[in-house]
């Protein structure tokens, strides 16, 4: 159900080609951008209401859900309810004139959305620092007591105790993450990585703690809040969309010449390096006295000219994102016929791209 109604909405808002992938697969190829070497990721995704836990593999680029689980009602707006729970609530009580059940009493209970606003605010200042207050003021509460007084918040709060009413929690995503690697039947020891998504896992006490719990070191290229969508977007880069079936795009290109030469030049055409291999492909007897270079279109790099072979190699560095496009040039020499005008006319020049999904990040 949730699937359909994404694409209808997908489609309602006329956004043309949509395809569905899972969270933690978009997380996985966001990780692998940065990574040479598969492996096996524990993707922990604590978001603002749910928190989701699953188990994929990349094997040749490719990923795939070993298992997934999760606790529905979890995330950073359970930190604000408690919060709220524990240290608004008692506070207002203590500073003002009001009913013991004033969040659900009609005149009093929009202060309840107002105390979650302003602890969801210090909570997210105390990821990054040692204190913080829980404020608004009245001319933001615009409410009074019974005792016609003004509302206000101001509470301090420090880590020590936001980290002792939410650690029970975190406690909890801990054993859900040790649910799924019992269910698989994988230990830690077959685990690589931890991947971190979502926004309360931008705190550093938190991650921490859940490495430390499970004893497995955390990715660190990733960033929580984006990893996803740059996986997504990975994903929707590799794929062939104007064809029905939407296979994966091929990562193999080749410029060949028809005709007297027989001539191919192989190459990796997507690719997630920052260097592409370029294969000569010949029949060295039809080409002998042959010279060749390839040359960057982008950054005017030159290999500089080699006797053309069959499988000579070149490397080419691929210095953004994209497409990536060299010239190779060919040259017949003569020897007895090299004069420096010859030389400077290639009998063929072909034009190829290759399309880096990494070069230039850092
Ligand atoms: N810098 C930050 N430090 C700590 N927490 C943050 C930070 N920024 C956002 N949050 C918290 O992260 C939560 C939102 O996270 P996220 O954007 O990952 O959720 P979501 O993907 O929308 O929700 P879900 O995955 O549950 O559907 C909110 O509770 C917010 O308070
Ligand atoms: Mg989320």
């Amino acid at each position: 159900m949730q699937r359909d109604a994404t694409l209808d909405a997908a489609k309602m808002a006329d956004i043309g080609k949509v395809a569905l992938m899972q969270e933690p697969v978009a997380a996985v190829m966001s990780v692998m951008r940065a990574r040479k070497f598969d492996g096996t990721f524990l993707i922990y995704d604590l978001g603002g209401g749910t928190f989701d836990i699953a188990l994929a593999q990349s094997i040749a680029g490719q990923v795939s859900l070993l298992d997934h689980g999760g606790i529905n009602m979890c995330g950073g707006r359970d930190f604000d309810r408690l919060l709220v729970d524990n240290l608004v609530i008692p506070w207002l009580l203590d500073h003002f004139d009001l009913p013991d059940n004033f969040t659900i009493d009609p005149q009093f209970k929009s202060l309840r959305r107002l105390a979650e606003w302003a602890s969801e605010k210090a909570k997210i200042e105390l990821f990054s620092k040692e204190e913080a207050v829980i404020t608004i003021d009245e001319a933001d509460v615009r409410m009074k007591d019974r005792s016609d007084k003004e509302i206000y918040l101001e509470i301090p709060l420090d880590r020590k105790a936001m980290d002792k009413l939410i650690q029970p929690r975190i406690a909890e995503t801990v054993e859900a993450t040790r649910d799924v690697l019992a269910r698989t039947q994988l230990t830690t020891h077959g685990v690589d990585r931890i991947v971190f998504i979502g926004g309360p896992t931008q705190y550093k006490m938190l991650r921490d703690y859940v490495s430390f719990q499970l004893g497995l070191p955390a990715d660190t290229q990733v960033d929580p809040m984006t990893a996803v969508a740059e996986g997504a977007a990975l994903f929707a880069e590799s794929i062939d969309w104007s064809s029905a079936t939407r296979p994966r795009k091929s990562t193999r290109g080749s410029i060949s010449t028809a005709g007297k030469f027989n001539l191919a030049f192989e190459f990796i055409a997507r690719t997630l390096d920052s260097k592409a291999r370029i294969v000569a492909k010949t029949d060295d007897s039809k080409v002998s006295g042959m010279h060749f270079q390839v040359e960057s279109r982008d950054t005017g790099w030159s290999s500089g000219r080699l006797e053309l072979k069959n499988g000579t190699t070149i490397d080419v560095l691929l210095s953004k994102n994209g497409d990536n496009t060299f010239q190779v040039f060919v040259w017949r020499i003569r020897l007895k016929r090299q004069t420096p005008e010859f030389m400077r006319n290639p009998i063929l020049v072909v034009t190829g791209v290759v399309h880096s999904r990494s070069a230039g990040s850092g």
